[in-house]
Formats: structure tokens, sequence, C-alpha cells
């Protein structure tokens, strides 16, 4: 069995961050969220992956490499545009051959992994098989319709009328017959490959699509929303270690990882929270569900439930919460007069302003 991986895609709800870097190397608690996937795809016994790639090609290759340190062994796919997720299937045709295979987007964030799902597929053995999610606004999804018994017969892409709340969640099981599927189908009116489609030929053609319903942890992190929200959950894992130094003048509450390197003074940190190799506190608030990468500085602010990127700075700013912040980013107060806000922002950034 052979594992596909997306990591191309155009990644506009991460924009501005997606304008310079791939939404999948995103850190999660300071591991870029495609690590996390990678690992479970390992840790179900898979070895041979193939990623899909795009744009940000470099940055995956540079990430990843080839696979030795997940214990996999990677071949890249270049897809020259995201022209969708069946798309992807057709071009990977030589690399696949007439293996089964997981997909799996590498945005998207399963907690408990795979192995228990690809075991399922193993024994039982459909032409595919689809994981589901109860989600509150279906409309978003692509959306499944099932039968008494479980049986998929029904498949649509981000329907304006759901016919259940059951949504596809990023990882799929497929045997061959994918191949002549994605083959078979059109683009959408979005100009996509839709692998629901794909999976409604299949169905169409009779073959057994099935489902099994996760009511565990899944969320696609292709939304800032979303991804500080998997950061909080996997935080909660966090392991309390200190490989930087504390200063006296400073309280540490709850579990706290402190990378090497980093140095923390006069401040005060409340777990679930990341420090970054090489990061400095001093005279902060560092609060719960916090990720700092590695390399910057923290001064004079107060900062909670957000993820900052490596090299940033925070110096006198007061309080931020629930933000995203890029790569080599700096945040300080303006002049007192006049008061106003001076800004320099990357196309499509969102700012909120406290007045
Ligand atoms: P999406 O999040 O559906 O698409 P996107 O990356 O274009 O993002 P946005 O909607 O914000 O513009 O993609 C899911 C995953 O699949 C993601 O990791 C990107 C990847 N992907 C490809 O590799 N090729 C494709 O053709 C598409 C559509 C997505």
């Amino acid at each position: 069995m052979k594992a596909l991986v997306l990591s191309g895609g155009a990644g506009t709800r991460l924009r501005p961050i997606t304008h310079t870097s791939a939404k999948q190397l995103v850190p999660v608690a300071n591991k870029p969220v495609l690590f996390y996937g990678l690992e479970s795809i390992a840790a179900a016994g898979i070895t041979e992956v193939g990623i899909i790639v795009g744009d940000t090609v470099e940055e995956i290759k540079a990430a990843v490499g080839d696979g030795s340190r997940f214990g996999i062994d990677v071949t890249y796919i270049h897809q020259d545009q995201p022209l969708g997720l069946a798309h992807a299937v057709l071009i990977s045709r030589d690399f696949l051959g007439d293996d089964d295979f997981v997909m799996y987007l590498g945005d998207n964030f399963i907690v408990g992994g795979i192995t228990d799902l690809v075991r399922e597929f193993r024994t039982s053995r459909p032409e595919a098989q689809i994981m589901l999610t109860k989600v509150p606004d279906p409309r978003s999804f692509g959306v499944a319709e099932l039968d008494g018994e479980g049986r998929v017969v029904r498949l649509e892409e981000k329907p304006e009328q759901p016919r259940s709340d059951l949504a596809l969640v990023g990882v799929y099981l497929f045997t061959p017959s994918i191949h002549e599927a994605v083959r078979s189908i059109k683009p959408s009116a979005r100009g996509e490959l839709e692998i629901t489609h794909a999976l409604q030929w299949l169905i169409d053609e009779r073959r057994e699509v099935s489902s099994t319903t996760i009511s565990g942890y899944w969320k696609d992190t292709g939304n800032v929303v979303d991804m500080l929200e998997v950061n909080r959950s996997v935080l909660e894992l966090l392991e309390p270690v200190c490989e930087g130094s504390v200063a006296d003048d400073t309280e540490i509450i709850g579990r706290v990882h402190i990378g090497e390197g980093a140095t923390v003074r006069g401040s005060r940190i409340v777990g679930p929270a990341i420090i970054g190799p090489r990061t400095t506190v001093e005279n902060s608030y560092i609060g719960p569900s916090t990720s700092i990468a590695e390399n910057c500085r923290i001064t004079d602010s107060e900062i909670e439930y957000s993820i900052v990127l490596c090299g940033s700075s925070l110096d006198g700013v007061g309080r931020v919460e629930s933000s995203l912040i890029g790569r080599d980013v700096e945040i300080t107060p303006a002049p007192n007069t006049p008061a106003a806000h001076r800004l320099v922002l990357g196309d499509h950034s969102k700012v909120q302003i406290s007045a």
C-alpha cells in the first residue's frame, strides 16, 4: 500500500501567510502540520509516499527531504496548477501503479492517526473508503448521504442544501479502480476535477464505496480559526520541558515547553505553551494555547491563544490574542502623537484594531 499526500494548492484562505510560504508548513505546536500527517502514515506502516507539490515545491522539499527522518521514502509529483484532488490522483498514475493507496490532504489534522482506518480497509477492501464526521454547517464541505447500512449512496461537493451533516474528512482509501473514475469525470463549475465526482462515478458504476464516521477530532487547517484551534488541541498534550534558561523572576504555570537556547526573564508563562529555540521573552505574559517559534523576541507584551512564526518580534504592544503572525514580522507601538495606527501590511492581510 502507498500514500499520496496533497501539498500543492493555492491556500487562499490562509493569505497572506501563503503568499510567501506553503500552508502545509505552518507550524502547530512548533511543528509543520504536514509532519503530523507524514508521521501518522509512517505509523500505519506505509513507507512509499508520493507528495503532490505545486508552487511551493522547494520549500516542501527543503522541509521533508527524502522522508528518511520519518521512516518513509518520498517521491515528489509536480502539479502545475491546483486543478483538483482528482487531478492529483490523475497525474500520480505512474507512481501509484496498481497498488491500493491512502490519499491524505497535507493541511488536514487527524487526532489518533489513520492506523485503524488503514487496517479496516485492508480487511474489508471495498473499492473505496471515505472518512466522515458530523459538522454543524456542511455547506463548505464534500457531503455524503448514506443508506441504512452505512453505504455511501450520494456525494455532493459544497452543496447549498446538504442532504446530511456528514462531511468528508481529508483521508481517503482507494483501490486502483479510482484511476478509471478520475479519467471518466469532467471538471466542475469551479474548474477542478473533484474527488467527490470520482467517488460518485464509482457509486453509479455500482462499486462499493464504504464509509467510517469518526467522532474523533479532525480539522482542515486551511483557515486561521481552525489553525488556532488545532494548535490549542495539540498543546493540550504537551510535556513540560525546559531546555533554555529561565530567570528566578519568572513564573511558569502548567505545562510549558521552553526550547534550547531560549531565555525567559521577568515574565509569566501560563501553559500549555511552547517557546521555540533561541527565542527571548522579557517582561511579558505568554498565555495558554500559544506557540512561539524559534528566534522570536517578545518584550513588554502579552500574547495568548496565538501562533507566532520564526524570527518575529512583539515589543511593547500590550495584549495580542487569537492571532497568526507570520515570519520576521515586527510589531511595535506607534509614537503617542498623533494617535494613529501605522501599518505596513502585505496583500490580503487581516488586522483587527481595538481603538
Ligand atoms: P484545499 O484546502 O481544498 O485547497 P487550497 O489549498 O487551494 O486552499 P484554499 O481553498 O484556501 O485556496 O486543498 C486541500 C489540500 O490539498 C491542501 O493541502 C492543498 C492540496 N491540493 C493539491 O495538492 N492540489 C490541488 O489541486 C488542490 C485543489 C489541493
